[in-house]
């Protein structure tokens, strides 16, 4: 007689080795679990040792997981991909993977504030000297480049003046010291720019951003060669920073409408840059598509499809007109401090994503009192303007 295990027993064993049937889901299942099972030694060892494709243990890699890396990898046209628990891990797995202490890293000064944090207080930390530059200016970055240089971060589009550094020119001068490039595109994505076929190296993004597009799916993820991809993947499982199943699942249904989003953020954000710039209470506009724009010229051609939602400007009346335009805007405008959503938000960088920067730095960057980042959704522009145009007076 067959042995029926009691109630118990059932219970801790629900739902393992559920098939998931005949006919394939259209959307990806979602595997969320930690762990895999194996009918015997020998097929585990077949996937321990890289023999066969398969998932073992989470932190390892997953089935969600390397959905999305395959999706990423393959719009950016790179040989393979790692996610991870955030754009965050994702870059200390590039630094960790590639640069020994000792060694030294060049990186544009006008990167995001956690990026700015892990380069100006972690990496001395453990014995790593960044250089800072401006990424736009070649001849200092020249200057900044030696052969100890291991690593050069920059960002394809900058936060939150949107320079556009010239990433073509950038790669020619760091293969003369023989030094790796990572290229954070987190603002651009792979719709508008693919950096790997610029020569990068390496690219990596922060997915609740424009990759996910949603504000729901945490994760990072890193693309490039796959020797490369290899390493950082050693650091990322080392670091414990896998991204979870239920993020790398949400991300990728985000990322299914990528190319349509930004196309709807890059009109919305031309046609409320022009409209901003004609407004009297706006003293100025950092957008690419504007004429007095400093990298016009290098966005039209590394950016034929436009460059995002990403804008920012700065009020004439400085900080106390930036309180009152959040509180007039909120909440069709909401204060959010995060950015990529398809709906539209605002962030006053000076207090909040470069709060830990030091008024000499602000200045250098840009960051006023006054200046606002709006990130433009994928309403219609019409609205926007029209609400823009109702607070703004
Ligand atoms: C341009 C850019 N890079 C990297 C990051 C860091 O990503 P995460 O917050 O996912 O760690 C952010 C976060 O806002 C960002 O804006």
């Amino acid at each position: 007689m067959t042995h029926i295990p009691n109630l118990t027993t059932r219970a801790a064993r629900a739902g393992a080795h559920s098939p998931p049937g005949r006919a394939l889901p259209l959307a990806p299942a979602l595997h969320q679990t930690t762990v895999n099972t194996y009918p015997d030694l020998a097929a585990l060892h077949r996937v321990l040792d890289g023999e066969e494709d398969g998932q073992v243990y989470y932190r390892f890699g997953h089935y969600n997981g390397q959905v999305l890396e395959r999706a990423v990898a393959d719009l950016e046209g790179a040989a393979d991909a790692v996610a991870t628990a955030s754009g965050m891990a994702a870059l200390t797995g590039v630094v960790l993977a590639l640069v020994e202490s000792g060694g030294h890293v060049v990186a544009d000064r006008n990167a995001y504030g956690g990026t700015r944090h892990l380069l100006d207080v972690d990496l001395p930390r453990l014995g790593i000297e960044t250089t800072l530059v401006d990424a736009a200016d070649l001849a200092e970055v020249e200057r900044a480049l030696t052969r100890r240089t291991g690593l050069l971060l920059v960002e394809a589009l900058t936060n939150p003046t949107v320079r556009v550094p010239d990433l073509p020119a950038l790669v020619d001068l760091a293969a003369g010291f023989g030094t790796t490039v990572a290229v954070d595109a987190t603002f651009a994505s792979p719709a508008l720019v693919r950096p790997l076929d610029h020569g990068a190296d390496l690219v990596w993004h922060s997915v609740p951003k424009y990759l996910g597009g949603h504000s729901a799916a945490m994760g990072g993820v890193v693309a490039g060669d796959a020797g490369l991809v290899d390493l950082v993947r050693q650091s990322v499982v080392s670091l414990g920073a896998t991204l979870g199943p239920f993020d790398a699942w949400m991300a990728l249904l985000g990322l299914k409408t990528l190319p349509l989003r930004m196309r709807a953020h890059t009109q919305g954000a031309v046609a409320v840059a022009a409209f901003l710039a004609a407004h009297p209470a706006v003293a100025h506009v950092h957008h690419p598509s504007l004429p007095g724009h400093p990298h016009a010229t290098t966005a039209a051609r590394l950016y034929p499809e436009g460059t995002g939602g990403m804008l920012s400007f700065e009020l004439a009346g400085g900080r106390p007109a930036v309180d009152d335009l959040i509180r007039r805007l909120g909440p069709a405008i909401p204060l959010s401090p995060s950015l990529a959503d398809v709906a539209t938000t605002l962030v006053h960088p000076a207090t909040t994503t470069h709060r830990s920067l030091p008024p000499d730095e602000l200045a250098l960057l840009g960051v006023t009192e006054g200046l606002i980042r709006l990130s433009v959704g994928v309403e219609d522009p019409a609205d926007l303007v029209a609400e823009l145009g109702a607070a703004l007076g």
